[in-house]
């Protein structure tokens, strides 16, 4: 799948015109869409950073579409991307925050945990040449469930830039040597892929690789979300996050299939292309409920800790067959009958 639909989240610092050339750059080599999300402090204000945005992407060719959000900046670009569907949200890890750098706690990491699709968070290494800015992506890969969709994605865009990709493993050679060939004959096939096998802790090793060869991307998988409490991204995602010296593409799995739910767990699955929140209680049976949020339509995800649905636009919960536990939602969440 390409990015089609990549918001873009600015607050117009530097650190924004950096991921604007980037997610500009991504939507060219898609023919996808820039949409600018500008969460306004002062509406007049607001209003110059969202055009100014909105002219330098017409400038580059773009098909671009601007919008002035209400609220908090991290809960609105949430609630923005998911409304509109978007495959990516490109934000500059530095921006939005007023720190220096990207940190987990920030807004840009509050981001990087709540979002409802992939998030792409750029800290201004990657020079924009022509078209591309990434020739080389980094790719880390564990042989795991998410870390295949994270390949898929990586070589998905690495086609789309003409970009190589590196393959990095940490762990056991054999296993490493296996995982490795199969996820370059699986999605890499027109890509020129090299691939590495390293020892110690991942995240160490995945920083190490893209500092030393100077990557300007590297492309990791959001696991341990699933039935981690509430939206926390896994260990290795949040280290490289917070440490890669690059660009740094988080490929979130929001999509699952009814057999990667473990009983006692939800998860969200497509039935006739739309978004179904599926529970499966202890006994094996399945529960499914619409994934749209009853107060304004966002994507809910299952909180494993509570056994609830949270919807992460304003706060709405829901239990594990949809009822409301806490608003502002005021009506369950719709019966999904499968076939
Ligand atoms: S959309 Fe507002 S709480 Fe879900």
């Amino acid at each position: 799948m390409s990015y089609k639909r990549i918001v873009f989240a600015t607050d117009g610092s530097e650190s924004a015109e950096r991921a604007r050339r980037v997610a500009a750059s991504i939507a060219k080599a898609t023919r996808g869409t820039v949409l600018v999300g500008h969460a306004y402090e002062s509406p007049i204000e607001g209003k110059e950073i969202l055009e100014q945005a909105v002219g330098a992407c017409e400038a580059d060719g773009v098909k671009v579409r601007g919008e002035l959000l209400d609220g908090t900046p991290a809960a609105a670009i949430v609630e923005f991307a998911d409304v509109n569907d978007a495959d990516v949200i490109v934000i500059g890890a530095a921006g939005l925050s007023g720190s220096e750098t990207f940190q987990i706690g920030n807004i840009a990491g509050r981001i990087a945990r709540q979002a409802p699709c992939d998030v792409l968070l750029v800290r201004g290494t990657a020079v924009v040449e022509g078209d591309s800015p990434y020739p080389r992506i980094l790719v880390a890969t564990d042989g795991s469930v998410t870390a295949d969709r994270a390949a898929r994605k990586g070589y998905d865009l690495a086609g789309k830039l003409g970009a190589s990709v590196q393959l990095v493993f940490v762990g056991h050679p054999k296993t490493g040597d296996l995982v490795l060939k199969d996820t370059a004959a699986t999605f890499g096939e027109d890509v020129d892929t090299s691939t590495r096998i390293l020892k110690g802790d991942p995240a160490d090793k995945i920083v190490e690789v893209a500092e030393q060869e100077a990557f300007p991307l590297v492309i990791v998988g959001n696991k341990g979300m699933t039935g981690a409490r509430r939206f926390l991204l896994g260990s290795v995602p949040q280290k490289v996050s917070e440490y890669a010296p690059c660009d740094v593409l988080i490929a979130r799995t929001v999509v699952q299939a009814v057999a990667e739910i473990d009983k006692g767990e939800g998860g969200i699955i497509l039935v006739a292309g739309d978004k179904v929140a599926a529970y499966k209680d202890d006994k094996g049976k399945l529960h499914t409920v619409s994934a749209k949020c009853t107060h304004m339509g966002c994507t809910v995800k299952w909180n494993g800790a509570d056994g609830t649905w949270d919807c992460p636009c304003h706060g709405s919960r829901f239990s594990a067959s949809g009822e409301v536990v806490q608003g502002p939602a005021a009506r369950p969440l719709p019966a999904v009958e499968m076939a």
